[in-house]
């Protein structure tokens, strides 16, 4: 029988090999232990169980199976069963990227006793598709918004004559929002005081659109109003927003990962943006040094809008993925409130 303890995993060699033809149970039961999970993205490198099995060796003993005509196995099924084991796990090791389709719970603060929680659908990815993953920043950012909505200013209409506020519910709106975690969590966290409306690219846009049926019920309890829609911001909204259709919170989580997107991003936050007094934007990106420059670039042009930082801070988070080696991936993230300057 093979089994690893909590201290000591097992090395390859312990697993059955492909030279003892052994049965196709135990391949299968060898292949489970294989397993890479994809790690909580709150859950330090020290709180992770490390793998079962040591790493050395497992892409060439993976690749010894999938090479293997299994020809002692007695059944085409029990072979087919075996390869696609075997490979899953290999391609676990390619990265996320080559990973199949996932649904994953995500535990959602809510300040009272009970958490929410949220199931989000991430389809396969391909390299252009970043929205098809849900990334670090916007798990941090969702676990921080019911204290944000608690130190903001109430996030509603300041007084009966502005002009920007018509009905009494609050008007939010996310950019970039990938699976949905940040939006579907706003969403939740403010009930039937607040809309919110969750955008991408198209190509996003029906995952995110399953991801919000797929919460439904939550969404019901809480009397939630969720829409999705497309919303490039590459694209100057033409004729501009009007006063009514302008919304009072921004949501964006990771939205900074190409030259262009800091002035597409303040672009489509001055469009969107409510003039009004207690209008914010809620922001949170990953400090990544190659990105360093357009986290800078987007203080710059918020500035240029007349949106300064009203509350920040820097938190660490990790990578959702566990490596080969078992190790967590630490990420600098900060969060901000943003407001209009002159009104802070
Ligand atoms: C790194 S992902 C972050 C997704 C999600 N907010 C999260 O944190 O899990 C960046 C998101 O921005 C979206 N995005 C990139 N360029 C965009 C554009 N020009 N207009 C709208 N969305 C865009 C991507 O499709 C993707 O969903």
């Amino acid at each position: 029988m093979i089994s690893a303890t909590e201290d000591e995993p097992l090395h390859v060699l312990d697993l059955p090999q492909v030279y003892e033809s052994p049965s196709g149970t135990d391949l299968i039961k060898a292949l489970a232990l294989l397993t890479l999970q994809p790690r909580n993205f709150g859950a330090s490198a020290e709180a992770v169980k490390g793998p079962a099995v040591h790493p050395t060796g497992v892409n060439r003993y993976l690749t010894q199976i999938i090479s293997s005509p299994l020809s002692w196995l007695q059944t085409d099924e029990l072979r087919e069963a075996v390869w696609d084991a075997a490979a899953a796990r290999l391609s676990e090791r390619s990265g996320r990227t080559a990973m199949p389709a996932m649904s994953r719970v995500f535990d959602v603060p809510t300040g009272s006793v009970e958490d929410y929680t949220l199931t989000l659908h991430e389809p396969s990815l391909t390299a252009d598709n970043l929205g098809m993953k849900t990334w670090v920043s916007s798990y941090l950012l969702s676990r921080r918004l019911h204290n944000l909505l608690d130190s903001a200013p109430k996030l509603v209409p300041s007084a009966p004559t502005d002009i920007s506020i018509t009905s009494n519910k609050l008007r939010a709106l996310e950019l970039g929002s990938g699976t949905g975690l940040v939006g579907l969590a706003f969403a939740a966290l403010r009930g039937k005081s607040a809309t919110i409306h969750l955008t991408d690219l198209p190509e996003i846009v029906p995952n995110l659109a399953h991801n919000a049926a797929l919460n439904i019920e939550l969404m019901n309890r809480t009397e939630a109003t969720v829409t999705t829609g497309v919303l490039d911001w590459s694209e100057v909204p033409e004729p501009q927003p009007t006063a009514e259709e302008r919304f009072d919170v921004i949501l964006a989580a990771d939205p900074l990962y190409s030259p262009k997107h800091p002035g597409w991003l303040a672009q489509t936050i001055g469009a969107w943006l409510s003039r009004g007094l207690d209008a914010r934007v809620l922001t949170e990106m990953p400090l990544r040094d190659a990105y360093l420059p357009q986290v800078q670039e987007l203080r710059d042009r918020m500035a240029q809008l007349g949106l300064g930082v009203i509350e920040e801070g820097e938190e660490v988070g990790y990578d959702d993925w566990q490596g080969a080696d078992g190790d967590a991936l630490a990420v600098k993230c900060w969060w901000a409130v943003w407001g209009w300057s002159e009104k802070v």
